[in-house]
């Protein structure tokens, strides 16, 4: 492995082959893009499939977001945002099947930005057959095409991006999904357009002519090489931390791990009394606002972290709303693990195991078993 200077800004377009860093550093217009997109979003009273009708009426005694992965993560940011106000229940499915009380008075969402993924579209089916108030979210695929024979409210998202560098595509229109339906307290997705200042803002921060010292993403990705990522989130920041887990996964190509507050401290934190401890960077994520118990908590989880040895950092969370605050963080872990790709030497780009895996499971023909029962669901 090469490791490549953060602030050799030739050196690290020549790594970045298919220019994720300008994709992320991009943000905001994608934001922009996705706001309007979620705007026009319209549900139908009713649809008619051949065995029944499906009833749109609001609200919902719970939303289901069926997705996996990069189409996953949308749900839990949403999920975790609503927490304490969600009117009802907001329950995620990362699976082939739905939970077994999820019937026609729930709303399912089925998000896959490719729109062919076995285990979203088998969770879709089902909802189908159960007459929930499906919705779909895609770039294309099976999905869509679902949507169109179905006459199912669908959202199309541009196609051309990696899945993980479309979240604003992915999760803002769900934003207009918990508006409409009747689930959020405050109008979401104009609390959004407070996002695009931030990322904007940020975007400019973390640039690849910034210098490491004046960069925090950069700095972070430097503090994080060598070493296996742990992010420690909170309350709604535990969504937050799986998307940065997620993040130096898929981008970074390293093992990375993470848990939440106040969870861990009853049974991971045993971990750190063990050895290997050196060989991770522990990120906790950290809010102004954090309330007395947990900010109490959190130092005196990270007092004793540090005595294991492991590097320790803390990311503050900006914004003047959760959702902003969510964001930062995200978006500060986004270009950071962007940064400890090339940092490696590595392009961030590729996803060659989880093609592989996707590959081997096309092959036992699922999704055209899943393409004929949508067909026989047509009126
Ligand atoms: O980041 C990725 O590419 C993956 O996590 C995908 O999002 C995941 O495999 C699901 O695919 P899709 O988003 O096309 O449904």
């Amino acid at each position: 492995m090469r490791a490549v200077n953060l602030d050799d800004t030739e050196a690290l377009r020549a790594v970045d082959k298919h220019g994720m860093l300008k994709l992320y550093l991009g943000i905001t217009d994608n934001v922009a893009k996705a706001l309007r997109l979620a705007r026009e979003l319209e549900f139908p009273e009713a649809v008619r499939l051949g065995t029944g009708e499906i009833r749109y009426s609001f609200p919902p005694d719970g939303l289901v977001v069926a997705g996996m992965g990069g189409s996953a993560i949308g749900g839990k940011l949403l999920r975790d945002l609503l927490w304490d106000s969600s009117k009802a229940p907001i329950i995620t499915c990362e699976d082939y099947h739905l939970p077994s009380y999820i019937g026609p008075r729930y709303l399912l969402v089925a998000i896959s930005y490719s729109g062919n993924t076995e285990e979203t579209l088998s969770a879709f089916v089902e909802g189908l057959r159960r007459k929930c108030m499906t919705i779909g979210i895609s770039s294309g695929g099976l999905l869509d095409w679902a949507c169109r024979e179905l006459g199912l409210p669908f959202v199309k998202v541009p196609s051309g991006f990696p899945p993980r560098g479309a979240l604003p595509f992915l999760f803002l229109p769900l934003l207009a999904v918990a508006d409409r339906a009747g689930i959020a307290d405050v109008p979401l997705l104009r609390q959004a357009e407070g996002l695009l200042r931030l990322l904007g803002d940020m975007a400019r921060e973390l640039g690849p002519e910034v210098p490491v010292e004046e960069n925090k993403a950069k700095e972070l990705a430097r503090t994080a090489m060598g070493t296996i990522p742990v992010i420690y989130g909170f309350g709604p920041f535990c969504s937050v931390a799986l998307r940065l887990k997620t993040q130096f996964n898929e981008n970074s190509k390293i093992l990375s791990f993470c848990n939440c507050l106040p969870g861990l401290d009853h049974d991971e934190i045993m971990g750190w009394e063990g050895e290997f401890t050196d060989r991770f960077t522990v990120i906790f994520l950290r809010d102004r606002e954090e309330d007395r118990q947990m900010r109490l908590r959190i130092e005196a989880t990270k007092e004793l972290i540090e005595e294991a040895g492991p590097r320790v950092v803390e990311l503050w969370a900006r914004g003047t709303n959760r959702l902003e605050k969510m964001f930062s963080l995200i978006y500060l872990g986004d270009i950071a693990s962007i940064y400890l790709a090339l940092a490696r030497g590595i392009d961030p780009y590729g996803l060659k195991s989880i093609q592989a895996v996707k590959l081997k499971m096309a092959e036992a023909g699922l999704l055209k078993e899943l393409k004929k029962e949508i067909s026989s669901l047509k009126l």
